[in-house]
């Protein structure tokens, strides 16, 4: 058994005791009933299940909880799909995903919306030129599975949000 200690979305958890070979998607899931967090492949393979860790210099990555024990993430600051809106309201990302119709079962969108919301908090630290923007998503993107092949209206969304918002994520050059 492990005893956890993270923080969720802003909220701290535990100290809670789990079991070594729990996932982290599991834990999230059945334990704490934050089901926003999809298992689709199981195997690392998909990223549905992808969740943001946040870095204590300010940096974020996105991570798979399928195959990920619960244990790795004690004292992490992590983010799911239930703390993108505040008070409420919708973020940029999550509305442009509704006005594309992004999503079809939306089984992959936590993944897809995590991915863009780090991928949005890269860019505000390091912008980039206009001209590298469909490059920077679509890397960005890269990795996510959608069975629903919903693929160009996730990166169209994204750059939306990116456009929209050019003097804080671009480079001022293109
Ligand atoms: S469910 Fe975790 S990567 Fe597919
Ligand atoms: S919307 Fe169905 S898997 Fe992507």
């Amino acid at each position: 058994m492990t005893t956890l200690n993270l923080t969720i979305n802003g909220r701290k958890h535990g100290p809670i005791e789990v079991r070594d070979d729990l996932s982290m998607n599991d834990f999230l899931r059945e334990m704490l009933g934050m089901t926003g967090t999809k298992f689709g492949c199981g195997a690392a393979q998909c990223l549905s299940c992808a969740v943001i860790i946040d870095n204590p210099d300010g940096t974020s990555y996105t991570t798979p909880t399928c195959v990920v024990p619960a244990a790795n993430f004690d004292g992490k600051a992590i983010r799911t799909v239930e703390g993108h809106a505040k008070d409420g309201e919708l973020s940029a990302l999550q509305r442009a995903f509704i006005d594309h119709f992004a999503f079809q079962c939306g089984y992959c969108t936590a993944g897809f919306l995590n991915e863009g919301q780090v991928l949005l908090e890269l860019l505000a630290r390091e912008p980039v030129a206009r001209d590298q923007l469909e490059t920077v998503i679509a890397d960005a993107l890269d990795g996510h599975l959608c069975r629903c092949t919903g693929y160009i209206k996730y990166h169209q969304a994204v750059r939306d949000v990116i456009l929209a918002d050019a003097n804080r994520y671009l480079t001022a050059s293109k």
